[in-house]
């Protein structure tokens, strides 16, 4: 049974066959291939994007698709083992996760970062507990450590823009938000551009460093893809010659902000302006995996600038996820 819960699941050769799949349904649909199927959506947090773009995306493949958000009107759900289910938890996932299983084919799950800790992402307790007991495949709607689909999008969208991912100059760039916010999305970045062979950087102030096993992993598909990577605290140098330019808050402030908008003050010239761009390359792309902050995370100028891909990006979610879901059922 297949499973597409974090890149690892399709390594670098699989992520290409799915983006050159994915590309080949965005010029021609495919049609009803999962005739019949039912996907299953589990959320533990909210989505504008993966929701809608997977429930169209069953809906164009002739399926039907199921949306369940945790603890609003469904039961909320424990995922330790051996937890004494005292507290407000009135379900565990192992029972929900086989039960479930009788009535959808396939079960995707979100469930971000809990703020435990690196050690606690890393191990991605929840998608992994679901991964564990369900009987049918999975497939990630973002978990604490990864958001796999949204790394199959990022790297279309590259492909789409230079005609290849290979060589292409990838800086991934922190950027300043109201609140800490977990990592799957830049580990994907980083996972993903590395698998796809991108000469990727990532640039953030000390103290934001990634995890050492998403580098590690990173590093492997680097060697695999004939990728480079590099980390960078100078964002300036960083931005020299880059074709794709992402920005992403992640991980925690040093010190609240006294106004209340951002971090601290030494931190917001991060966020991305046109300055950021001036000495990147003519045809460079601005890429953010939404919902974005304006002014916060983002300026304007940029957003609605022509560097700006994000709507493309956020289509592409759906094609990649066509092309995940038809490989989950052996149609690809
Ligand atoms: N990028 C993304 O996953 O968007 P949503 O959180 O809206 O699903």
């Amino acid at each position: 049974m297949r499973h597409f819960t974090h890149l690892k699941d399709l390594g670098p050769k699989g992520q290409a066959a799915l983006i050159k799949l994915a590309a080949e349904y965005k010029r021609n649909e495919p049609g009803a291939l999962l005739k019949g199927k039912v996907l299953g959506m589990l959320f533990f947090n909210p989505s504008l994007r993966t929701r809608t773009s997977f429930e169209v995306a069953m809906h164009k493949l002739g399926g039907m698709s199921v949306a369940l958000e945790e603890g609003s009107g469904v039961w909320k759900l424990e995922t330790e083992d051996g937890a004494v289910m005292s507290g407000d938890k009135a379900e565990h996932v192992r029972e929900a996760a086989p039960v479930l299983s009788r009535y959808v084919d396939v079960l995707g799950v979100r469930a971000f970062s809990r703020g435990m800790g690196q050690a606690d992402d890393d191990a991605d307790g929840v998608i992994n507990a679901f991964r564990r007991h369900a009987k049918v495949p999975m497939i990630s709607l973002e978990s604490a450590r990864e958001h796999p689909c949204q790394g199959l999008a990022d790297m279309l969208t590259v492909q789409e823009s230079f005609g290849q991912t290979q060589g292409v100059k990838v800086v991934l760039s922190w950027a300043p938000h109201v609140r800490p916010l977990p990592k799957a999305v830049p580990n994907s970045v980083l996972l993903h551009a590395a698998a796809a062979g991108c000469d990727v950087t990532v640039v953030h102030p000390p103290g934001f460093e990634l995890g050492e096993a998403v580098r590690a992993e990173a590093q492997k598909y680097a060697g695999e893809s004939g990728g480079k990577i590099r980390y960078s605290n100078d964002q300036r140098a960083a931005l020299e010659g880059a074709h794709v330019v992402y920005a992403k808050a992640w991980g925690p402030e040093p010190r609240a902000s006294e106004d209340g908008i951002v971090a601290s003050p030494a931190l917001r010239g991060w966020m991305p302006t046109l300055k950021h761009f001036e000495n990147a390359t003519e045809e460079a792309i601005f890429l953010h995996c939404l919902p974005v902050r304006r002014n916060v995370e983002v300026s304007d100028e940029v957003l609605d600038s022509e560097f700006a891909r994000v709507v493309d990006e956020a289509e592409n979610r759906m094609w990649v996820q066509m092309a995940a879901l038809a490989w989950l059922f052996g149609k690809a």
